[in-house]
């Protein structure tokens, strides 16, 4: 994926030209109830800031459908990290739920790959929806021509929350701009006995690490990382995954999910944490702070100006059993309304071009200026789907564990290149 703005990405251009069409391998034997007044819906929205989004689309659901039953079969789990395991045994297993969370990207295309899903372009004909999306967002969720998955929205990765009360009785000025300017400060905050950051579970050190290479890269070399043009080997990578083990050094590295990790900002522990916007949904939400003043958020180090987008999309798997009920799921979820109930709860902006403004403020105002503004640059998150098809994304998890326990950065760096070769 080349470098994009957003204008390009309203256009056509975020090619998903790397997705050869390979021969689908259907389910079969799955049971249709169309009579049975019932729908499931998976995701892995079930923690504080996470739960809080699907619900208002779930109690609409549910007025707009008297007396169908509506199963949330939500997993626990940041980023779907044990949703996509339980997912993808379900659907070997020819057990599909009605409509489940998929990401824009590699990840989608691999599912559509797979066989897994119905052709949506026709609802999206009838519905008039192709000219509602970004042209390039849409085409993320396509192969040949044929849309298989309905956008609920835009989330940012690259992004660094802190407490702004906190960061001046440290007597920090500003946030850092620039990770060299964040090793800097990580010595003040030593001295006050603070850690410089805050990060958990292996998915938050990888989402980390993507923002890292991003700040430290640039736009140009981070979108090569994922294309074949950028050389893992190169110095220039190796000496930010350097830099990424001094961030490590200087933080406090846990095991929990991303809301307990989060939360050591708020608790004085950590300096910053740097965390997707649906952690903006969880401060705003659940913790009922105030931007500016319980919490602040700026661009990741290095990244001011750039939007590392992933998008979160539902489905129509093929032999869903309840077919209507699924549909009548996905056309909420396409709705003006239901975009606009659920992105100001989750903390992210409307995949809808024609969504109402208003309903986006605090945080959420300057994200959506941001995602608007003809000169921010678009890239593609890792972690959350858009750049790696899963294959290599899970050599690469796996290659991250080694790098974790041995710190061998120019390893870590031939392991994921030779990944790329073998899984592109
Ligand atoms: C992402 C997902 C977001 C949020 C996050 C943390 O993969 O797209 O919507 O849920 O994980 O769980």
């Amino acid at each position: 994926m080349a470098a994009i703005n957003r204008r390009q990405l309203l256009a056509a251009g975020a090619g998903m030209s790397a997705l050869a069409v390979l021969p689908a391998c259907s389910n079969s034997g799955g049971e249709t109830k169309p009579d049975e007044k019932k729908v499931e819906v998976f995701s892995w929205w079930s923690g504080p800031g996470e739960a809080e989004g699907l619900d208002a689309l779930i109690a609409n659901f549910k007025q707009s459908n008297a007396g169908v039953e509506f199963v949330n079969a939500a997993v626990a789990g940041g980023s779907g990290t044990q949703a996509k395991q339980v997912l993808s045994d379900r659907m070997r297993n020819n057990q599909p739920p009605d409509s489940y969370q998929l990401h824009a990207g590699l990840e989608a295309a691999d599912d559509i790959k797979a066989g897994w899903l119905e052709d949506l372009t026709g609802l999206y004909e009838s519905n008039g929806w192709k000219s509602k999306f970004p042209a390039g967002l849409i085409e993320k969720l396509s192969i040949s021509g044929k849309i298989y998955a309905v956008p609920v929205n835009i989330h940012r990765s690259n992004l660094m929350f802190f407490s702004p009360k906190k960061l001046a009785e440290w007597g920090i000025a500003a946030p850092a701009k620039t990770w060299t300017e964040f090793l800097a400060q990580a010595e003040t905050l030593k001295a006050k006995n603070v850690k410089a950051l805050s990060v958990g579970a292996t998915w938050t050190q990888l989402h980390l690490l993507e923002n890292v290479l991003l700040g430290e890269l640039g736009t140009a070399k981070y979108n090569g990382l994922w294309d074949g043009k950028t050389d893992w080997k190169g110095a220039d990578v190796v000496a930010a995954l350097d830099t990424f083990k001094k961030i490590l050094d200087v933080s406090v590295v846990g095991t929990d999910d991303w809301q307990p990790t989060i939360d050591k900002v708020l608790a004085g522990t950590a300096a910053y944490n740097v965390m997707g916007d649906w952690a903006a949904g969880y401060l705003q939400g659940a913790k009922a702070l105030k931007y500016k003043d319980g919490y602040d958020v700026v661009a990741s180090p290095g990244s001011t100006g750039v939007y590392n987008f992933l998008a979160d999309s539902f489905t129509l798997p093929k032999n869903a059993p309840h077919k209507t009920y699924a549909e009548a799921w996905l056309k909420l979820c396409a709705s003006p309304a239901g975009q606009d109930l659920f992105n100001p709860k989750k903390g992210s902006v409307p995949a809808r071009l024609d969504s109402d403004k208003s309903k986006y403020t605090d945080y959420l105002g300057w994200a959506l200026s941001q995602w608007q503004d003809t000169k921010t640059v678009v890239v593609g998150s890792l972690v959350h789907g858009v750049v790696a098809n899963n294959s290599w994304k899970s050599e690469i998890e796996k290659a991250y564990g080694v790098f974790f326990t041995g710190k061998d950065s120019a390893k870590f760096a031939a392991s994921v290149s030779a990944a790329y070769a073998a899984n592109k």
